[in-house]
């Protein structure tokens, strides 16, 4: 069968974001003239994913409003003959995509969710027994040509029959103790598609030379469940995704890594620096603003140019 299901978890609290994310999902903000987490939807549909379950929480409805269908708003713009071309290219409805909400708790007592591993344990009733696809909501993966990296991890998910599979990037060595890090079998190493013998969350320096970091997608059999109910929570209470891979890994089953391609860009809006970027990367590919942006951007640096002595 071929996967049509995917999980989007939204429900962290995106603290590094504040006071931006005080009201206002992080997932929401724009890249460009589309919302952050409408491109995460739209990578999915293109690698055939037609049902997809939010994994959110109460100060996330913003999301669920944004996918609600269009029916009212397009009478309006039809009522005053305006021009609805743009916003009947993303009704979903006609596109046949359904979209499904839960929520992650927070404990009783808590203040925050536990955690990735927690919120993908919130779908298993979604899941039941299919394949499916975890995209983290605040972070894209854009550019490059077709097949795109979903559509080649669910091609190797399948030839391989993996209990999971993980798209993955090369980050420089400093950056190593910020990631979830993949080690792959030594023979495999240094392909674009590779076993891997280890996942570790956010090693010290020196505990791997490997520099191939999880990159917010993941195809897994609903085999995960049974580990992630198996995990211990880290010190901080979280429970890890990346544990319960370790505990696939550590079971003997399949677990794969697909790399980044070249032209394909990860977007990960986790800080102000790295959405900032985002922002303008997606703003200055808008085919109506993008060239106007760029000659402002242009001014401004010859404006600095000239006062900077
Ligand atoms: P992050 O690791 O960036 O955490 O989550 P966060 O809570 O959003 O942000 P900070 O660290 O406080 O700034 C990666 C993705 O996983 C979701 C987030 O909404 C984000 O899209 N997430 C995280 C959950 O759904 N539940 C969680 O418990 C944690």
């Amino acid at each position: 069968m071929p996967i049509d299901k995917a999980v989007i978890p939204v429900a962290g609290l995106g603290t590094r974001l504040l006071p931006t994310t005080k009201a206002v999902p992080k997932e929401m903000l724009p890249a460009g003239r589309l919302p952050i987490i409408h491109h995460v939807v739209e990578e999915l549909i293109a690698a055939g994913i037609r049902r997809i379950l939010f994994v959110s929480s109460r100060s996330k409805v913003a999301i669920e409003n944004h996918f609600d269908d269009y029916s009212q708003l397009l009478m309006a713009l039809e009522l005053d003959g305006r021009d609805a071309r743009e916003v009947v290219r993303f009704d979903y409805r006609q596109r046949g995509i359904e979209f499904f909400f839960t929520r992650q708790q927070v404990p009783l007592g808590g203040t925050k969710p536990l955690g990735t591993g927690d919120a993908v344990a919130a779908a298993e009733s979604f899941v039941g027994d299919s394949d499916f696809v975890v995209a983290f909501g605040d972070s894209i993966i854009h550019g490059g040509e077709e097949p795109s990296l979903l559509q080649r991890m669910v091609a190797s998910h399948d030839h391989h029959d993996a209990a999971c599979t993980i798209g993955a990037w090369n980050v420089s060595p400093d950056q190593v103790s910020n990631y979830g890090i993949l080690v792959p079998r030594e023979q495999e190493a240094a392909e674009a598609d590779c076993r891997l013998q280890d996942v570790i969350e956010k090693p010290a320096a020196g505990v791997t030379s490997s520099r191939l970091a999880i990159s917010a997608r993941y195809v897994f059999r609903a085999e995960i469940f049974a580990q992630i109910r198996a995990v211990a929570p880290a010190q901080n209470g979280e429970i890890y995704l990346t544990d319960a891979i370790r505990r696939l890994i550590e079971n003997g089953r399949e677990v794969r890594a697909v790399r980044v391609g070249e032209g394909e860009q990860r977007y990960d809006i986790g800080n102000h620096r790295a959405y900032f970027r985002t922002f303008v990367d997606f703003a200055l590919e808008d085919p109506e603003w993008g060239p106007d942006l760029m000659d402002y951007l242009r001014e401004r640096i010859k404006a600095e140019d000239v006062d900077s002595p």
